[in-house]
């Protein structure tokens, strides 16, 4: 038996030589340690159960709860997040992971949370679900304890160098929706307010607060919109990586949407042929969206993106 204790401060070090050994698919550093864990409002440091074996660190669970309201997203009063589950995939990491598990449930009972997902906690996710492929063992261990699937979600790459790939009848779309007055703009001090009401009326806060977060930083030329007489009906955004400057110019496609009753009219397919040639013209090598959908999927490889991994979102209620 292993012993699980909670974190404390003073662990980062040994917990990350942890993570990056066992979550080999998803390493981390320090820097995104801390700005996705340690600066969570949400996080609380009895959530984090860390397994010890003969005074090593052998595996560890992440567990969450919101407890502040994300801009305009209710809480979601019984609902808890497993983020991260890591042990080895031997017959001791197998064991270790069942002692986190049961703990972990135990945690959430205990803070009166009954329908718990496995790991698609908004803001801070690291992937949206569990990659079966790379880690059979967390998966078999999720299924042992009776989560299910309540659906899959796509990672999906492709590479802007040295060809962008996009479909040959965009100038086309441009001109049919311009007849139909519809413009493509980089985001604009007239259009934040317009473009701020169009998000909290048609897109998640976690969008919302995507979007104000590049703003905030004066990142404009990262947010493509489309416009309506005055009125924004879609839009995208591009930036980095998940360290403190995150919201720099970057591979990372997204969010991406367009109101849905202007959607099927080629306004995504423009806004996301601007947005790649906008990160090409940076000297952007290739573009990856981490948490998309079949359907979504359909539109992102007539521009050359490929599935790259498969996440499935589980769900326990307890
Ligand atoms: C995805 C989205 C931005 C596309 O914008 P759009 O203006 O409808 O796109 P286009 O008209 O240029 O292209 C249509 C393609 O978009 C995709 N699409 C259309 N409606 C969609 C929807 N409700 N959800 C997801 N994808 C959709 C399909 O691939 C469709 O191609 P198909 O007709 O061959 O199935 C838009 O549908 C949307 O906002 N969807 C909801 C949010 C979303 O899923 N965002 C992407 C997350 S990564």
């Amino acid at each position: 038996m292993a012993k699980i204790e909670k974190y404390e401060p003073g662990l980062e070090e040994k917990i990350m030589e942890c993570w990056n050994n066992i979550l080999e698919k998803d390493p981390i550093t320090m820097e995104v340690f801390e700005r996705k864990i340690l600066l969570d409002p949400n996080f609380v440091n009895d959530g984090f159960l860390i397994a010890w074996e003969n005074d090593e660190i052998a595996g560890f669970i992440i567990n969450i709860y919101s407890r502040y309201p994300l801009f305009y997203q209710k809480i979601e009063k019984n609902a808890g997040w497993i983020t991260v589950l890591a042990f080895k995939n031997d017959k001791e990491g197998l064991s270790i992971g069942r002692e986190l598990l049961d703990k972990s449930l135990e945690w959430f009972r205990k803070n009166d949370k009954n329908v718990i997902y496995f790991s698609s906690y908004i803001p801070n996710y690291f992937t949206p679900g569990i990659d079966a492929e790379a880690y059979p063992h967390i998966y078999k261990i999720l299924i042992e304890f009776g989560f299910e699937e309540i659906y899959e979600a796509l990672a999906m790459d492709t590479s802007l160098w040295p060809k962008l790939t996009y479909p040959d009848n965009i100038e086309s779309i441009v001109q049919r929706l311009r007849n139909e007055g519809i413009k493509f703009s980089f985001m604009k001090t007239k259009y934040l307010r317009p473009f701020i009401d169009f998000l909290e009326k048609n897109m998640p806060a976690d969008w919302y607060r995507h979007a104000l977060e590049l703003l905030k930083r004066n990142r404009k030329n990262q947010i493509i919109i489309a416009v309506k007489e005055n009125e924004v009906v879609g839009y995208c955004q591009f930036w980095n990586g998940e360290g403190y400057d995150w919201y720099s110019k970057g591979a990372h496609f997204g969010p991406f949407g367009v109101r849905e009753d202007f959607r099927g009219k080629g306004i995504g397919t423009v806004l996301l042929y601007k947005c790649l040639a906008e990160m090409k013209k940076n000297g952007i090598h290739n573009a990856f969206v981490l948490w998309t959908d079949e359907r979504a999927g359909r539109l992102y490889s007539r521009f050359g993106f490929n599935v790259t991994r498969r996440f499935k979102v589980m769900k326990k209620v307890l």
